[in-house]
């Protein structure tokens, strides 16, 4: 009896891995969950909230969205957002853009890559 038990709660398991595995490829999971779990709190990917949209910002220019109401600093840094721009921005913004109100860093290199990959996967980079 144990030994069916057993059986089912693989076969559960199994269902399980399957379906938290079934990223496309271009957009790994951790991704998204990181940039949920880190960035959900002020950004969206369609809306603005206390930050800009960040659906599609993988390769566009800074301070672009037209109804954000972006600070001065950072409408002043002119770049586009790109693998290296990105990462040194998540480090540091107030180093990046000083005075910038993107009161936020992101410590940790990995998560950092994880996050970017996913939003270049969103911008089809
Ligand atoms: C505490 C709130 C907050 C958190 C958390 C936060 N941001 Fe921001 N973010 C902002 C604000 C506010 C701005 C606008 C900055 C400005 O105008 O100086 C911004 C701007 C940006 C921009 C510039 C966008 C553009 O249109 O030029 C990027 C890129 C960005 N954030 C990425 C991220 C990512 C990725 C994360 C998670 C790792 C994150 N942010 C977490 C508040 C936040």
């Amino acid at each position: 009896m144990s030994l069916c038990r057993g059986a089912g709660l693989l076969a559960a398991a199994l269902i399980l891995l399957a379906l938290a595995g079934g990223g496309n490829g271009q957009s790994p999971p951790a991704g998204k969950e990181l940039f949920a779990k880190r960035c959900g709190g002020c950004h969206a990917l369609d809306r603005e909230k206390e930050g800009p949209r960040l659906g599609g910002v993988y390769g566009r220019p800074s301070a672009s969205v037209p109804s954000f109401d972006y600070s001065p600093a950072l409408k002043q840094a002119r770049i586009e957002w790109n693998m290296d721009s990105l990462d040194r921005w998540l480090t540091d913004p107030d180093q990046f853009a000083p005075g910038t109100d993107m009161a936020f860093r992101l410590d940790k290199p990995g998560e950092r890559r994880a996050i970017i990959d996913y939003l270049r996967g969103l911008s089809g980079k």
